[in-house]
């Protein structure tokens, strides 16, 4: 975490909690989180519950984001949901290239590159996720599908607006098994991901870039992480689903080893 970058705690909660549940959840989680604002807050519902927890968080200085988008404004596309919709719906960010959209809905580097440029226009926070997989990461190829993630994914983005951009690093291996990358594995990634972005956008725009880690992130291992030189904020899976776990990582101590 750097000074210069505010960091960034981001719920992902997947396809789980109703309308009542996600209102039960963000009421305990606004009580626990009030005093920090030095850091930024998100909590990604599914959509259906977005309009139940919006109110609630109008109280709090948590923000609301969606997990997925449609990079098209309108139109005759079943069963997808546009930027505006999203903004409409009260929503300041959106997940885009989640490895999960990317290994069971065919979501590509292409699809990712449209849809950030679409909710870019749309004034929308984009959470754009990267990762290998195990097998990758095994075969020491690691950099390589990275940077051609970070590369497609961010094709042709100004630097204005590629500043306002958040990436994920989460290793595929790591999400939802209990195994998180090191903290000096996961910054060595998240280190690479910034020089890939610097040699696209030029230092002050990648120096600006918050970069998250994401994979089996826990109120044990959140301060290590988070004291690590370029991670600058955390995409949490299950254990934002838990309002005293999300709570203890918002709450994050920066320490380093
Ligand atoms: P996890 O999920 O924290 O449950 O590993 C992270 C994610 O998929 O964003």
């Amino acid at each position: 975490m750097h000074s210069k970058r505010k960091p960034v705690i981001a719920g992902n909660w997947k396809m789980f909690n109703t309308t009542s549940e996600a209102a039960t959840l963000v009421n305990e989680l606004s009580s626990l989180v009030a005093r920090f604002n030095d850091r930024e807050i998100v909590v990604c519902p599914p959509f259906t519950a977005l309009a139940a927890v919006r109110p609630i968080l109008d109280e709090t200085g948590i923000k609301l984001g969606a997990q997925n988008v449609h990079w098209e404004e309108k139109g005759a596309f079943t069963g997808e949901i546009s930027p505006a919709m999203l903004k409409d719906a009260g929503c300041d960010y959106v997940i885009l290239g989640h490895s999960e959209r990317r290994q069971f809905f065919a979501e590509t580097d292409e699809n990712v590159n449209r849809k950030l440029k679409s909710v870019l226009k749309a004034g929308l926070i984009p959470i754009v996720c990267v990762g290998e997989s195990l097998s990758e990461r095994e075969a020491g190829i690691t950099s390589t599908v990275v940077s051609r993630q970070i590369k497609i994914g961010l094709d042709g983005i100004d630097a204005e607006s590629a500043k306002k951009i958040i990436i994920a690093y989460e290793p595929i291996w790591a999400i939802g098994t209990g195994r998180t990358a090191s903290a000096a594995d996961a910054n060595a990634v998240c280190a690479f991901i910034r020089l890939t972005l610097t040699g696209m956008l030029g230092t002050p725009v990648a120096d600006a870039i918050r970069i998250q880690y994401g994979g089996s992130v826990k109120p044990d291992n959140v301060d290590e992480l988070m004291g690590s030189s370029d991670i600058d904020g955390a995409l949490v899976g299950g254990a934002s689903l838990k309002a005293d776990d999300f709570g203890r990582i918002v709450g994050f101590t920066a320490t380093s080893k």
